[in-house]
This record gives C-alpha cells, sequence and structure tokens, in this order.
C-alpha cells in the first residue's frame, strides 16, 4: 500500500497592517482546498443631521461589535441624503463629522474599510445596472418611499429608486451580513431580491445578504412619543437624543422620557411603549437582558430607573464626545479616506466590470 502524508495547511491572509482577512484550509491529502474566507459586513449612514442614539444602537454599535470577526465597511451614505435637497455648502463637513463620530465610537479605521460612498464612482454606476433589473412596482411599494412621499407630492425619483442606490452599496463588496434598524429590514430585503434575481438570469454574480437586526436595538422610538421611531427629522427635539447633545440635555430628556401610569418597569411595548422603549436602551447599552433589568428595577418608581438610564447614556455620550474633539480636526481622517477609497474602488471596479461582461457589455 502506498505512504502518504496526511495533513492540513492552514494559510492566513492578512492586511499590509497585519488585519486578519481569510483563511485557506488545505487538506493536502486528499487534494481540496476549501476557502474559510471571513465573512463581509457592510452598513452606512446619511449624513443628514446630528446622529442619534437610534442610530448608534441599530447599526454603529453593532459595527463595533463585529469589527473582529467579520471584514467590515461602513461609509457615509451621502448619495442618498440628496433623494432630499441638501444645503452644499455644509453636506462635505457633514460627511467629515459623520466619520469622525464613527471613529469615536469605536469604529477602528484598522479593522474596517472606512469611505465616502460618492468618492465610488461605482455605487452609482451598479445602481443603473441594478435598476434596470427591478421593478417600479416593489420599489412604491416600500413602507419608506409611501409614508415619505406622502409628505412631499413633488418628490424626486430618487426617492423612489433609492433602495436600488442601497442594494448597490451592498452587493458591489459581496457583503454577507448588513446591520441595520429595523427601518431598513424592507430595504436589505429588496437588495436581496435583486441579487437573486440577477443571479438567476445571469449567472452567479452576488452574494445574497442578510440583515442583522439586534432584538433589543430593532427600534428606539421617540422619548415624548414613543409610539414612533426616533428620527433626525423629528420635530420635538426633546424626543431625539444626538451623540453630540449636552450631557445635561440629554439627561433632562431621558427624565422627561413618556412613560405611563402603572410604575413598574416591565417591558410591553404595545400598552407601556414609553418604559419599553427605555428598558431597550437600557438593555442595548448595559449588555444585560430584558429580564435581568426588569428584576434589577422590581419594586423601583421610574423617577429612579430613569436615573439609572440616564447615567448609562451619558456615561457613553461623554467617552463619544471627548474623542470626537480630538479627532474632528485631524489629518489622520484623510489618509484614511483615501485608503477607503482606494480599496473599495478596486473592489467595485472588479465587481462592476464582471456585471457589465455578464449583461453583454463588451467589444466585439
Ligand atoms: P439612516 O441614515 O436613516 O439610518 C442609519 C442606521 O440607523 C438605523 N436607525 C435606527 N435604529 C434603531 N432605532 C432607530 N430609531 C433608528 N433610526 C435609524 C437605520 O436602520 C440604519 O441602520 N438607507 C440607509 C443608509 C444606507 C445603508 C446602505 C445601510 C445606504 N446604503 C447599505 C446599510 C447598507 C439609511 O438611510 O440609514
Amino acid at each position: 500500500m502506498d505512504k502518504f502524508f496526511y495533513f492540513n495547511i492552514k494559510i492566513y491572509y492578512t492586511r499590509s497592517d497585519g488585519v486578519y482577512i481569510s483563511k485557506k484550509l488545505i487538506n493536502v491529502n486528499e487534494r481540496k482546498v476549501f476557502m474559510e474566507e471571513k465573512k463581509k459586513t457592510l452598513t452606512g449612514l446619511q449624513p443628514t443631521g446630528v446622529i442619534h442614539l437610534g442610530n448608534y444602537i441599530g447599526a454603529i454599535k453593532q459595527m463595533v461589535e463585529y469589527q473582529d470577526k467579520y471584514d467590515s465597511y461602513i461609509f457615509v451614505a451621502d448619495l442618498h441624503s440628496i433623494t432630499v435637497p441638501q444645503d452644499k455648502d455644509t453636506l462635505s463637513k457633514k460627511c467629515r463629522d459623520l466619520i469622525a463620530l464613527y471613529l469615536a465610537c469605536g469604529i477602528d479605521p484598522n479593522k474596517n474599510t472606512i469611505f465616502i460612498q460618492s468618492e465610488n464612482l461605482y455605487h452609482a454606476n451598479l445602481a443603473w445596472m441594478l435598476e434596470c433589473n427591478t421593478y417600479f412596482g416593489e420599489l412604491s411599494r416600500m413602507h419608506q418611499f409611501k409614508e415619505k412621499s406622502k409628505k412631499n407630492e413633488n418628490f424626486t425619483v430618487g426617492l423612489l429608486t433609492y433602495p436600488v442606490l442601497m442594494a448597490a452599496d451592498i452587493l458591489l463588496y459581496d457583503t454577507d451580513y448588513v446591520p441595520v434598524g429595523i427601518d431598513q429590514k424592507q430595504h436589505v430585503e429588496i437588495a436581496r431580491d435583486i441579487a437573486i434575481r440577477f443571479n438567476n438570469k445571469f449567472g452567479q454574480t452576488f452574494t445574497v445578504p442578510e440583515p442583522i437586526i439586534k432584538e433589543s436595538g430593532t427600534k428606539i422610538t421617540d422619548l415624548v412619543d414613543p409610539t414612533k421611531k426616533m428620527s433626525k427629522s423629528s420635530d420635538n427635539p426633546k424626543g431625539v437624543i444626538t451623540l453630540l447633545d449636552d450631557l445635561d440635555v440629554a439627561r433632562k430628556k431621558i427624565m422627561g422620557a413618556t412613560t405611563d401610569s402603572e410604575t413598574v418597569v416591565r417591558f410591553d411595548p404595545e400598552n407601556k411603549p414609553g418604559i419599553s422603549n427605555l428598558i431597550n436602551i437600557y438593555v442595548s447599552l448595559t449588555g444585560k437582558t430584558i429580564k435581568e433589568t426588569e428584576e434589577e428595577f422590581e419594586g423601583c418608581n421610574y423617577g429612579t430607573f430613569k436615573t439609572k438610564v440616564a447615567d448609562v447614556v451619558v456615561e457613553l455620550l461623554k467617552n463619544i464626545q471627548e474623542k470626537y474633539n480630538q479627532i474632528v480636526s485631524s489629518s489622520e481622517l484623510d489618509k484614511i479616506l483615501d485608503e477607503g477609497r482606494n480599496k473599495t474602488t478596486e473592489i467595485a471596479k472588479a465587481k462592476f466590470e464582471k456585471v457589465k461582461e455578464k449583461m453583454g457589455f463588451k467589444r466585439n
């Protein structure tokens, strides 16, 4: 009988700065190669208004948690922001401030690829290819489109096609997971539908992404009207905690949050939306479970509970603001953005060329 060696070889791929990207496992005996790619995660936030606690809990915090585990991409969705008019003189500052905020929240530039969407031309280019494989009917059924188009009859076509641009953002990088709040779930689902349709029609091209939505951070609601989502466009600033709020103001907002007359700290979003929202915030920021939180505050009045929630929120804001003030004017930001633009342009170009070829755009 032939003698043979039986062993596996692992090859680790790292970036030039040492960050782990993927692992290749080779079984020499069976002459098999298994790729164990590190899964990819990607998310983006619009540079409109100051980022609030809902954005932090729904998207940024998740990215910080996953940055060691996944090959992570986080960007400023500035092309998305122009579905409604933006002030051209302040747009670029808002983008830069958002990048500084990402870093201040703990997004590590050595573990994430950080970039500005408009600096990579392939996002808008791929969006066009995908638009021609997406139906008007499915876009007009999107909840966010229906809601926003109701507010203003004279809305732009961009408001309708926006989910296709979002699909392009996700599909360009073969993203596996998209951490978002519940309001974006439908948009990730349409990105999945578009990917599956394209793959079926033209052959395997895109990874089909999945949303990651944390149970407790799914939807942080407005502190004044807890039946509504906490939103940058809220009419009442008392309902929204922004990451750059003055610490005393933030505390007052929590202490003044709408509750109910029952005086029991119990999670019941339907009957106790205000208290349930504060429990969600507490749970998301402390890592405790809902049950542990209910037990911790058993027999306590709402004042005591709110004070504890405010302590946790203020501590978070204090840390973020200290780092933000150090970073916001640093030239380090340009270096990070240049690297992000160069790396993502290279990846996106390769994917876009593949799409073009699959669709028949080539010279004879
Ligand atoms: P945007 O800027 O509206 O919101 C950014 C992120 O914050 C989440 N979020 C919330 N989470 C919990 N509670 C809330 N009250 C709350 N409000 C907002 C959103 O779900 C989102 O995750 N279209 C996106 C930006 C985008 C994007 C992408 C995201 C563009 N391309 C590709 C992921 C992947 C948007 O407008 O997010």
